[in-house]
């Protein structure tokens, strides 16, 4: 056996194993997204993504207005060492093109050599898809990662009129103290898991997997293929029992040779 397959049978820490960070999470309304640790060749897509978002949440997030990310700052945010910074993008299919919807990352902030240390966490969830869980569950799973590297304390500056990121980390079940500053809250909250946070994520999954089983169960419109006026078939009686049952929503009967 190669000391390769070896390895993870003792346990020995993979150099790095977070830059293969990945996970499937669906959002409060349904939508599922993909997490994962940055790459260095998501330069275009920060730029592009960075591009798109409201003055308004560059203010949230830069404390500045700001057009474009420089080619030093594309750097910085993307190439990373997951230990002592660490990002994650969520990301969506569109049209084949992965796109950056969002990006939650952390960099440690203490120059001591031993954990535990404290990081600053950022986030950043692209406008028309903020308000609907990403920003929180970006947390939650950026959370694991810095355990996992000794991070004890996340700590945050937050614009006192950014109401959603204070209801993020109010919310996240972690136990979060925050000082109010000129106009800025110093937000810090323990990673550890806590009897709170685990129970407000079990209530936001649940909650999120039941949304996302709505189409399914409660659908607004029905496309039934091969769908037929012959009652002896299984698309007829489907069609048939629609009706029947009451359903007021759209029906659309998919048969060629139908004109139902
Ligand atoms: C702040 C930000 C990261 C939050 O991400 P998000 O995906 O929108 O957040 P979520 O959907 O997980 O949660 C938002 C919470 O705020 C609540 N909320 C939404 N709009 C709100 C508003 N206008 N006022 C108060 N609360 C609001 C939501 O109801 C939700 O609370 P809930 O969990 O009790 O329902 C995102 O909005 C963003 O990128 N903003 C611009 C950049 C920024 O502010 N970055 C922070 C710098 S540290």
């Amino acid at each position: 056996m190669t000391e390769a397959v070896k390895r993870p049978m003792i346990r020995r820490p993979m150099a790095a194993p977070w830059r293969d960070y990945a996970a499937d999470v669906i959002l409060r309304d349904g939508t599922s997204v993909h997490l994962r640790a940055i790459r260095p060749d998501d330069r275009a897509e920060l730029a592009r993504g960075f591009a798109e978002l409201s003055p308004e949440a560059v203010y949230f997030r830069f404390f500045r207005a700001k057009r474009r990310l420089t080619d030093d700052e594309l750097t910085a945010f993307t190439e990373l060492d997951f230990t002592q910074r660490a990002a994650l993008v969520a990301t969506l299919r569109v049209g084949g093109e992965e796109r950056i919807i969002a990006v939650a990352r952390y960099a440690v902030t203490d120059d001591s050599r031993r954990p535990p240390h404290r990081a600053e966490v950022a986030f950043t969830v692209g406008d028309v898809i903020q308000g609907r869980g990403l920003g929180t569950l970006l947390l939650e799973h950026l959370a694991i990662i810095a355990r996992a590297n000794g991070i004890a304390e996340f700590e945050a500056e937050v614009l006192g009129e950014n109401n959603r990121m204070l209801r993020v980390f109010a919310n996240s079940g972690f136990r979060v103290k925050r000082s109010l500053a000129d106009g800025v809250f110093h937000v810090t909250l323990p990673t550890a898991e806590t009897e709170e946070h685990a129970a407000a994520t079990e209530r936001r999954e649940r909650f999120a997997a039941a949304r996302s089983l709505r189409a399914i169960l409660q659908p607004r419109s029905v496309a039934l293929v091969g769908a037929s006026r012959r009652p002896d078939t299984i698309g007829g009686t489907l069609l048939r029992n629609l009706r029947r049952a009451g359903f007021t929503g759209a029906i659309h009967p998919v048969n060629p040779n139908t004109d139902t």
